[in-house]
């Protein structure tokens, strides 16, 4: 499994922390910035993720800023993207089940370390269950198509 890693300056201590766990698993990943904790623009960032798990380049992605909102608007702006702003485990489950999120967005402002690696390790580990529930994301879909220019 490939995770594409994002965030701004206000999730770069937790994504080093994720980077790490994720190593740790032998999970490969590749950091897409920002790298230093000067102040920046989460939606760079969240855009670079967002392209790359499109194109299939990575299999899922992980954002992470102050609240993770920033990241998870800017995603979800990206046809294909369906990404879930989680601060519990059982949404990191349930988002993938239900909705194949493909970005999980965190708020390193918002949940601990030790909470968002288990959110980390429930999303990835977690399976799309499809049947009435690709139907719903085939009607996501739709939306994008219909404001598509
Ligand atoms: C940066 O200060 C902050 O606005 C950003 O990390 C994020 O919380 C935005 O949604």
């Amino acid at each position: 499994m490939k995770i594409a890693l994002g965030c701004d300056h206000g999730g770069l201590n937790l994504k080093k922390e994720i980077i790490k766990h994720l190593e740790s698993k032998n999970i490969e990943v590749k950091d897409f910035g920002t790298y230093t904790e000067e102040s920046c623009d989460y939606p760079v960032y969240a855009l670079k993720v967002a392209e790359e798990v499109v194109a299939k380049n990575f299999e899922l992605g992980i954002l992470i800023c102050g609240t993770g909102i920033g990241v998870s608007i800017s995603a979800n702006k990206v046809p294909g993207i369906r990404a879930a702003l989680c601060s519990d485990t059982f949404s990191a489950h349930a988002t993938r089940e239900h909705n194949n999120a493909n970005i999980l967005a965190l708020g390193a402002r918002v949940v601990g370390t030790g909470l968002a690696l288990d959110i980390v390790d429930t999303f990835l580990n977690a399976k799309f269950q499809g049947d009435r529930h690709q139907r719903r994301i085939d009607k996501i879909a739709d939306i994008e198509k219909k404001y598509s220019k």
